[in-house]
Protein backbone atom coordinates (compact mmCIF):
# COMPACT_ATOMS: atom_id res chain seq x y z
CA UNK A 1 0.00 0.00 0.00
CA UNK A 2 1.41 3.46 -0.92
CA UNK A 3 1.80 6.43 1.64
CA UNK A 4 -1.65 8.15 1.90
CA UNK A 5 -1.85 10.92 -0.70
CA UNK A 6 0.49 8.92 -2.71
CA UNK A 7 3.39 10.70 -1.60
CA UNK A 8 6.46 9.25 -3.23
CA UNK A 9 4.86 7.72 -5.91
CA UNK A 10 5.83 7.78 -9.26
CA UNK A 11 2.77 8.29 -11.33
CA UNK A 12 4.42 9.73 -14.81
CA UNK A 13 7.60 10.28 -16.47
CA UNK A 14 8.12 14.04 -17.45
CA UNK A 15 10.81 15.93 -19.44
CA UNK A 16 8.80 19.36 -18.39
CA UNK A 17 9.97 20.09 -14.65
CA UNK A 18 12.45 18.62 -11.80
CA UNK A 19 12.27 19.56 -8.41
CA UNK A 20 15.20 18.90 -5.65
CA UNK A 21 12.70 19.08 -2.32
CA UNK A 22 15.72 18.78 -0.05
CA UNK A 23 17.75 21.66 -1.47
CA UNK A 24 14.95 23.69 -3.02
CA UNK A 25 15.58 23.47 -6.54
CA UNK A 26 12.95 23.86 -9.51
CA UNK A 27 13.72 23.20 -12.66
CA UNK A 28 11.80 23.98 -16.32
CA UNK A 29 13.11 21.76 -18.85
CA UNK A 30 16.65 21.82 -17.41
CA UNK A 31 16.57 25.85 -16.84
CA UNK A 32 16.54 27.09 -13.14
CA UNK A 33 13.57 28.98 -11.79
CA UNK A 34 16.35 31.92 -10.49
CA UNK A 35 17.30 32.48 -14.26
CA UNK A 36 13.71 32.12 -15.62
CA UNK A 37 12.44 34.38 -12.97
CA UNK A 38 15.68 36.80 -13.23
CA UNK A 39 15.26 36.50 -17.40
CA UNK A 40 12.66 34.97 -19.07
CA UNK A 41 9.17 36.08 -20.04
CA UNK A 42 5.50 34.08 -19.72
CA UNK A 43 5.44 33.54 -23.57
CA UNK A 44 9.31 32.43 -23.59
CA UNK A 45 8.15 29.72 -21.11
CA UNK A 46 4.85 28.79 -22.78
CA UNK A 47 7.54 28.54 -25.71
CA UNK A 48 9.62 26.15 -23.83
CA UNK A 49 6.92 24.25 -22.11
CA UNK A 50 5.19 23.90 -25.37
CA UNK A 51 7.70 23.05 -28.26
CA UNK A 52 10.47 22.10 -26.03
CA UNK A 53 13.36 25.08 -26.08
CA UNK A 54 13.54 28.30 -25.62
CA UNK A 55 12.50 30.74 -28.14
CA UNK A 56 14.80 32.41 -31.29
CA UNK A 57 13.67 35.99 -31.60
CA UNK A 58 11.73 35.11 -34.67
CA UNK A 59 10.51 32.56 -32.68
CA UNK A 60 9.72 34.47 -29.55
CA UNK A 61 7.85 37.09 -32.11
CA UNK A 62 5.85 34.34 -33.43
CA UNK A 63 4.80 33.06 -30.10
CA UNK A 64 3.14 36.42 -29.25
CA UNK A 65 1.79 36.84 -32.56
CA UNK A 66 -0.10 33.73 -32.16
CA UNK A 67 -0.86 34.17 -28.49
CA UNK A 68 -2.52 37.35 -29.77
CA UNK A 69 -4.11 36.38 -32.77
CA UNK A 70 -5.73 33.07 -30.47
CA UNK A 71 -6.92 35.72 -27.35
CA UNK A 72 -10.51 36.86 -28.82
CA UNK A 73 -13.21 34.90 -27.35
CA UNK A 74 -16.62 34.51 -29.59
CA UNK A 75 -19.09 36.46 -28.42
CA UNK A 76 -21.24 33.77 -27.60
CA UNK A 77 -19.22 32.49 -25.51
CA UNK A 78 -18.50 36.20 -23.69
CA UNK A 79 -22.20 36.71 -23.66
CA UNK A 80 -22.22 33.20 -21.58
CA UNK A 81 -19.78 34.39 -18.96
CA UNK A 82 -21.46 37.76 -18.56
CA UNK A 83 -25.16 36.04 -17.86
CA UNK A 84 -23.90 33.65 -15.75
CA UNK A 85 -25.69 33.55 -12.20
CA UNK A 86 -24.87 36.77 -9.86
CA UNK A 87 -23.14 34.19 -7.07
CA UNK A 88 -20.52 32.79 -8.99
CA UNK A 89 -16.97 33.60 -8.20
CA UNK A 90 -14.05 33.69 -10.56
CA UNK A 91 -12.84 30.24 -10.62
CA UNK A 92 -16.38 28.99 -11.07
CA UNK A 93 -16.15 31.35 -14.07
CA UNK A 94 -13.59 30.22 -14.93
CA UNK A 95 -14.13 26.43 -14.96
CA UNK A 96 -17.19 26.84 -16.73
CA UNK A 97 -15.01 29.17 -19.19
CA UNK A 98 -12.93 26.23 -20.37
CA UNK A 99 -15.96 24.06 -20.59
CA UNK A 100 -17.25 26.64 -23.04
CA UNK A 101 -14.19 26.78 -24.94
CA UNK A 102 -14.02 23.17 -25.37
CA UNK A 103 -17.63 23.20 -27.34
CA UNK A 104 -17.82 21.15 -29.90
CA UNK A 105 -14.37 19.75 -29.34
CA UNK A 106 -14.38 15.64 -30.07
CA UNK A 107 -12.51 13.56 -28.34
CA UNK A 108 -11.04 10.84 -31.07
CA UNK A 109 -9.62 7.40 -30.69
CA UNK A 110 -6.31 8.34 -32.17
CA UNK A 111 -4.30 11.79 -30.73
CA UNK A 112 -3.90 14.15 -33.03
CA UNK A 113 -0.57 15.91 -31.81
CA UNK A 114 -0.75 19.02 -34.02
CA UNK A 115 -4.25 19.74 -33.32
CA UNK A 116 -3.74 19.50 -29.62
CA UNK A 117 -0.81 21.49 -29.97
CA UNK A 118 -2.80 24.20 -31.19
CA UNK A 119 -5.67 23.56 -28.74
CA UNK A 120 -2.87 24.49 -26.09
CA UNK A 121 -1.90 27.55 -27.26
CA UNK A 122 -5.67 28.55 -27.75
CA UNK A 123 -6.25 27.77 -24.08
CA UNK A 124 -3.06 29.78 -22.59
CA UNK A 125 -4.33 32.30 -25.05
CA UNK A 126 -7.94 32.48 -23.96
CA UNK A 127 -8.17 31.66 -20.34
CA UNK A 128 -6.58 35.29 -19.73
CA UNK A 129 -9.77 36.74 -21.62
CA UNK A 130 -12.13 34.08 -20.13
CA UNK A 131 -11.13 35.91 -16.88
CA UNK A 132 -11.13 39.19 -17.82
CA UNK A 133 -14.78 38.84 -19.56
CA UNK A 134 -16.15 37.73 -16.20
CA UNK A 135 -14.45 40.49 -14.40
CA UNK A 136 -15.28 43.44 -16.76
CA UNK A 137 -19.21 41.83 -16.62
CA UNK A 138 -19.94 41.81 -12.95
CA UNK A 139 -18.23 45.15 -12.97
CA UNK A 140 -20.59 46.21 -15.38
CA UNK A 141 -17.66 47.37 -17.40
CA UNK A 142 -16.81 46.41 -21.59
CA UNK A 143 -14.66 43.59 -22.09
CA UNK A 144 -10.95 45.41 -22.53
CA UNK A 145 -9.82 44.09 -25.86
CA UNK A 146 -6.90 42.08 -25.60
CA UNK A 147 -4.27 43.97 -27.25
CA UNK A 148 -2.81 41.36 -29.50
CA UNK A 149 0.49 43.36 -29.87
CA UNK A 150 1.09 43.64 -25.70
CA UNK A 151 2.25 40.82 -23.29
CA UNK A 152 -0.11 38.41 -21.60
CA UNK A 153 1.14 39.82 -18.55
CA UNK A 154 -0.14 43.77 -19.88
CA UNK A 155 -3.59 41.91 -20.57
CA UNK A 156 -3.97 39.66 -18.13
CA UNK A 157 -3.67 43.02 -15.11
CA UNK A 158 -5.51 45.54 -17.75
CA UNK A 159 -8.52 43.02 -17.37
CA UNK A 160 -8.14 42.15 -13.85
CA UNK A 161 -7.68 46.05 -12.56
CA UNK A 162 -9.25 48.11 -15.64
CA UNK A 163 -5.94 50.30 -15.50
CA UNK A 164 -2.64 50.28 -18.01
CA UNK A 165 -0.15 48.83 -16.17
CA UNK A 166 3.20 50.64 -16.07
CA UNK A 167 6.72 49.14 -16.73
CA UNK A 168 7.00 47.91 -13.12
CA UNK A 169 3.54 46.05 -12.74
CA UNK A 170 3.68 44.45 -15.76
CA UNK A 171 6.56 42.77 -15.14
CA UNK A 172 5.45 42.05 -11.47
CA UNK A 173 2.83 40.07 -13.01
CA UNK A 174 5.08 38.34 -15.89
CA UNK A 175 6.86 37.23 -13.21
CA UNK A 176 4.00 35.52 -11.30
CA UNK A 177 3.43 33.92 -14.35
CA UNK A 178 6.51 32.71 -14.88
CA UNK A 179 7.09 31.03 -11.62
CA UNK A 180 3.81 29.55 -11.83
CA UNK A 181 3.65 27.98 -15.18
CA UNK A 182 4.45 24.71 -14.04
CA UNK A 183 5.44 22.25 -11.26
CA UNK A 184 5.92 18.68 -11.79
CA UNK A 185 3.08 15.89 -11.15
CA UNK A 186 0.90 18.44 -8.18
CA UNK A 187 -2.55 17.80 -7.89
CA UNK A 188 -4.37 19.94 -11.08
CA UNK A 189 -1.53 18.47 -13.42
CA UNK A 190 -2.23 15.45 -12.31
CA UNK A 191 -6.01 15.86 -12.94
CA UNK A 192 -5.30 17.01 -15.93
CA UNK A 193 -3.23 14.18 -17.61
CA UNK A 194 -5.44 11.40 -16.07
CA UNK A 195 -8.09 13.13 -17.98
CA UNK A 196 -6.19 12.73 -20.78
CA UNK A 197 -4.99 9.22 -20.26
CA UNK A 198 -8.71 8.26 -21.36
CA UNK A 199 -8.34 10.12 -24.23
CA UNK A 200 -10.76 12.73 -23.44
CA UNK A 201 -9.86 16.30 -25.04
CA UNK A 202 -7.47 18.71 -24.29
CA UNK A 203 -10.41 21.25 -22.92
CA UNK A 204 -12.21 18.48 -20.81
CA UNK A 205 -8.29 17.90 -18.70
CA UNK A 206 -7.82 21.54 -18.21
CA UNK A 207 -11.45 21.83 -16.40
CA UNK A 208 -10.59 18.97 -14.66
CA UNK A 209 -7.22 20.91 -13.52
CA UNK A 210 -9.01 24.27 -12.81
CA UNK A 211 -11.64 22.50 -10.66
CA UNK A 212 -8.45 20.54 -8.27
CA UNK A 213 -6.67 23.93 -8.15
CA UNK A 214 -9.69 25.63 -6.53
CA UNK A 215 -9.12 23.87 -3.14
CA UNK A 216 -7.55 25.56 -0.21
CA UNK A 217 -4.57 22.57 -0.04
CA UNK A 218 -3.72 23.64 -3.59
CA UNK A 219 -4.34 26.48 -5.93
CA UNK A 220 -7.00 28.31 -3.52
CA UNK A 221 -4.32 29.23 -0.63
CA UNK A 222 -3.46 32.56 -2.40
CA UNK A 223 -6.80 33.80 -1.65
CA UNK A 224 -6.99 32.78 2.08
CA UNK A 225 -3.50 33.91 2.65
CA UNK A 226 -5.09 37.43 1.56
CA UNK A 227 -7.88 36.69 3.83
CA UNK A 228 -5.83 36.21 6.72
CA UNK A 229 -3.45 39.57 6.24
CA UNK A 230 -6.84 41.31 5.85
CA UNK A 231 -8.03 39.50 9.38
CA UNK A 232 -4.40 41.04 11.01
CA UNK A 233 -5.21 44.44 12.30
CA UNK A 234 -0.95 44.89 12.24
CA UNK A 235 2.35 44.04 12.65
CA UNK A 236 1.87 43.84 16.65
CA UNK A 237 -0.82 41.62 16.05
CA UNK A 238 0.54 39.19 14.35
CA UNK A 239 2.24 36.93 17.08
CA UNK A 240 -0.75 36.57 18.94
CA UNK A 241 -3.03 35.82 16.26
CA UNK A 242 -0.86 33.26 14.60
CA UNK A 243 -0.02 31.33 18.46
CA UNK A 244 -4.45 31.12 18.43
CA UNK A 245 -4.42 29.12 14.83
CA UNK A 246 -1.46 27.21 16.33
CA UNK A 247 -3.38 26.65 19.47
CA UNK A 248 -6.69 25.52 17.08
CA UNK A 249 -4.80 23.58 15.33
CA UNK A 250 -5.92 25.34 12.21
CA UNK A 251 -3.59 25.27 9.15
CA UNK A 252 -1.67 28.47 8.29
CA UNK A 253 -2.41 28.83 4.63
CA UNK A 254 0.77 29.69 2.55
CA UNK A 255 3.16 27.86 4.45
CA UNK A 256 4.53 23.87 4.09
CA UNK A 257 4.95 21.38 0.89
CA UNK A 258 4.37 18.15 -0.13
CA UNK A 259 8.05 18.06 -2.00
CA UNK A 260 9.79 21.14 -0.29
CA UNK A 261 11.77 20.74 2.70
CA UNK A 262 13.20 24.24 2.58
CA UNK A 263 11.47 27.27 1.53
CA UNK A 264 9.80 26.93 -2.13
CA UNK A 265 12.37 28.50 -4.57
CA UNK A 266 9.69 30.72 -5.97
CA UNK A 267 8.46 32.43 -2.72
CA UNK A 268 11.79 34.75 -2.53
CA UNK A 269 10.97 36.10 -6.12
CA UNK A 270 7.16 36.79 -5.35
CA UNK A 271 8.52 38.16 -1.83
CA UNK A 272 11.42 40.35 -3.82
CA UNK A 273 8.41 41.88 -6.03
CA UNK A 274 5.92 41.90 -3.63
CA UNK A 275 7.92 44.18 -1.68
CA UNK A 276 9.28 46.61 -4.75
CA UNK A 277 5.74 46.66 -5.92
CA UNK A 278 4.77 48.30 -2.20
CA UNK A 279 7.49 50.97 -2.13
CA UNK A 280 6.49 51.42 -6.15
CA UNK A 281 2.61 52.51 -4.31
CA UNK A 282 3.79 53.64 -1.40
CA UNK A 283 1.84 51.17 0.82
CA UNK A 284 4.22 48.65 2.97
CA UNK A 285 1.25 47.40 5.45
CA UNK A 286 0.30 44.47 4.16
CA UNK A 287 4.36 43.72 3.22
CA UNK A 288 4.74 43.93 6.47
CA UNK A 289 2.59 42.01 8.35
CA UNK A 290 3.22 39.09 5.48
CA UNK A 291 7.08 39.70 6.49
CA UNK A 292 6.23 39.38 10.45
CA UNK A 293 4.04 36.11 9.47
CA UNK A 294 6.65 34.72 7.63
CA UNK A 295 8.77 34.93 11.16
CA UNK A 296 6.79 34.04 13.17
CA UNK A 297 5.26 30.79 11.30
CA UNK A 298 9.10 29.79 11.29
CA UNK A 299 9.91 30.38 15.06
CA UNK A 300 7.10 28.47 15.93
CA UNK A 301 6.74 25.73 13.79
CA UNK A 302 9.82 25.77 11.25
CA UNK A 303 7.00 26.03 8.43
CA UNK A 304 8.52 27.91 5.45
CA UNK A 305 6.19 30.05 3.04
CA UNK A 306 5.22 28.30 -0.12
CA UNK A 307 4.42 30.23 -3.86
CA UNK A 308 0.99 30.90 -2.39
CA UNK A 309 2.33 32.87 0.23
CA UNK A 310 3.85 36.19 -1.15
CA UNK A 311 1.82 35.81 -4.40
CA UNK A 312 -0.92 37.02 -1.95
CA UNK A 313 0.65 40.78 -1.04
CA UNK A 314 2.02 40.91 -4.67
CA UNK A 315 -1.19 40.62 -6.09
CA UNK A 316 -2.75 43.02 -3.77
CA UNK A 317 -0.24 45.13 -4.32
CA UNK A 318 -1.27 45.71 -7.99
CA UNK A 319 -5.04 46.01 -7.02
CA UNK A 320 -6.32 42.67 -8.52
CA UNK A 321 -9.13 41.86 -6.65
CA UNK A 322 -9.29 39.19 -3.73
CA UNK A 323 -11.07 36.33 -5.66
CA UNK A 324 -9.13 36.93 -8.84
CA UNK A 325 -6.03 35.43 -7.26
CA UNK A 326 -6.09 32.01 -7.93
CA UNK A 327 -7.17 32.44 -11.72
CA UNK A 328 -4.25 34.05 -12.37
CA UNK A 329 -2.41 30.87 -10.66
CA UNK A 330 -4.43 29.14 -13.74
CA UNK A 331 -3.83 31.06 -16.69
CA UNK A 332 0.13 30.83 -15.78
CA UNK A 333 -0.35 26.99 -14.66
CA UNK A 334 -2.59 26.55 -18.27
CA UNK A 335 0.86 26.11 -20.13
CA UNK A 336 2.39 23.22 -17.99
CA UNK A 337 -1.30 21.59 -17.49
CA UNK A 338 -1.38 21.33 -21.23
CA UNK A 339 2.44 20.73 -22.23
CA UNK A 340 1.48 17.88 -19.77
CA UNK A 341 -1.42 16.72 -21.72
CA UNK A 342 0.98 16.46 -24.87
CA UNK A 343 3.35 14.57 -22.77
CA UNK A 344 0.75 12.25 -21.55
CA UNK A 345 -0.78 11.86 -25.82
CA UNK A 346 2.30 11.54 -26.84
CA UNK A 347 3.04 7.89 -25.14
CA UNK A 348 -0.27 7.18 -24.01
CA UNK A 349 -1.56 4.59 -21.25
CA UNK A 350 -5.07 4.36 -19.42
CA UNK A 351 -3.80 5.89 -16.01
CA UNK A 352 -6.01 3.76 -13.46
CA UNK A 353 -4.66 2.83 -9.71
CA UNK A 354 -6.13 0.30 -7.68
CA UNK A 355 -7.63 0.72 -4.49
CA UNK A 356 -7.22 -1.39 -1.01
CA UNK A 357 -10.88 -2.40 -0.02
CA UNK A 358 -11.14 -1.66 3.98
CA UNK A 359 -14.75 -2.40 3.52
CA UNK A 360 -17.27 -5.81 4.65
CA UNK A 361 -16.12 -8.72 2.67
CA UNK A 362 -19.31 -10.69 2.09
CA UNK A 363 -22.78 -10.13 3.10
CA UNK A 364 -26.11 -11.73 2.24
CA UNK A 365 -28.70 -9.39 0.23
CA UNK A 366 -31.42 -8.70 2.40
CA UNK A 367 -35.08 -7.81 1.26
CA UNK A 368 -35.84 -4.04 2.36
CA UNK A 369 -38.89 -5.51 4.59
CA UNK A 370 -36.41 -6.97 6.62
CA UNK A 371 -33.45 -4.05 7.21
CA UNK A 372 -33.54 -1.69 9.64
N1 LIG B 1 0.02 25.05 8.86
C1 LIG B 1 0.14 24.34 9.99
N2 LIG B 1 0.66 23.10 10.03
C2 LIG B 1 1.06 22.57 8.88
C3 LIG B 1 0.97 23.25 7.67
C4 LIG B 1 0.43 24.54 7.68
N3 LIG B 1 0.30 25.25 6.56
N4 LIG B 1 1.45 22.47 6.67
C5 LIG B 1 1.83 21.32 7.25
N5 LIG B 1 1.60 21.40 8.57
C6 LIG B 1 1.89 20.35 9.55
C7 LIG B 1 0.70 19.41 9.67
O1 LIG B 1 -0.20 19.81 10.64
C8 LIG B 1 1.39 18.12 10.00
O2 LIG B 1 1.72 18.15 11.36
P1 LIG B 1 1.31 16.90 12.31
O3 LIG B 1 2.10 15.76 11.73
O4 LIG B 1 1.73 17.38 13.65
O5 LIG B 1 -0.17 16.77 12.14
C9 LIG B 1 2.69 18.18 9.23
O6 LIG B 1 2.97 19.57 9.06
C10 LIG B 1 2.63 17.49 7.88
O7 LIG B 1 1.49 17.97 7.16
P2 LIG B 1 0.73 17.16 6.05
O8 LIG B 1 -0.63 17.74 5.86
O9 LIG B 1 0.84 15.69 6.27
O10 LIG B 1 1.61 17.48 4.78
P3 LIG B 1 1.15 17.34 3.30
O11 LIG B 1 2.34 17.04 2.52
O12 LIG B 1 0.00 16.42 3.15
O13 LIG B 1 0.57 18.80 3.04
C11 LIG B 1 0.11 20.92 2.23
C12 LIG B 1 1.07 19.71 2.17
C13 LIG B 1 0.59 21.95 1.21
C14 LIG B 1 -1.31 20.47 1.87
C15 LIG B 1 0.14 21.53 3.65
O14 LIG B 1 1.43 21.99 3.95
C16 LIG B 1 -0.90 22.64 3.83
O15 LIG B 1 -2.06 22.36 4.15
N6 LIG B 1 -0.50 23.92 3.60
C17 LIG B 1 -1.44 25.01 3.67
C18 LIG B 1 -2.17 25.16 2.33
C19 LIG B 1 -1.28 25.71 1.27
O16 LIG B 1 -0.57 26.68 1.48
N7 LIG B 1 -1.37 25.09 0.08
C20 LIG B 1 -0.60 25.53 -1.06
C21 LIG B 1 0.45 24.51 -1.39
S1 LIG B 1 1.52 25.08 -2.66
Amino acid sequence: MPAGGLEGVVAAQTALSWIDGERGMLLYRGYPIDELARHATFEEVVHLLLDGTLPTRAQLLQVRRRLGELSALTPSVERTLRALPPQTTPMEALRTGVSLLGSGVPTSDRVEIDRARRDAYAIVARLPSVIGAFEAGRRGRDTAVPDPDASVAHNLTMALTGKEPDEETERAMDVALVLHAEHTLNASTFAARLTASTLSDIYSAVAAAVGALRGPLHGGANERVARMLDEIPSVAAVGPYIDGKLVRRERIMGFGHRVYRTEDPRAPHLREWAQRLADHNGQSEVIDKALEVQRVVMDRKGLSVNVDFFSAPLYTAMGVPRDQFTPIFAASRAAGWTAHVLEQQSDNRLIRPSSEYVGVRRRRWVPIDQRG
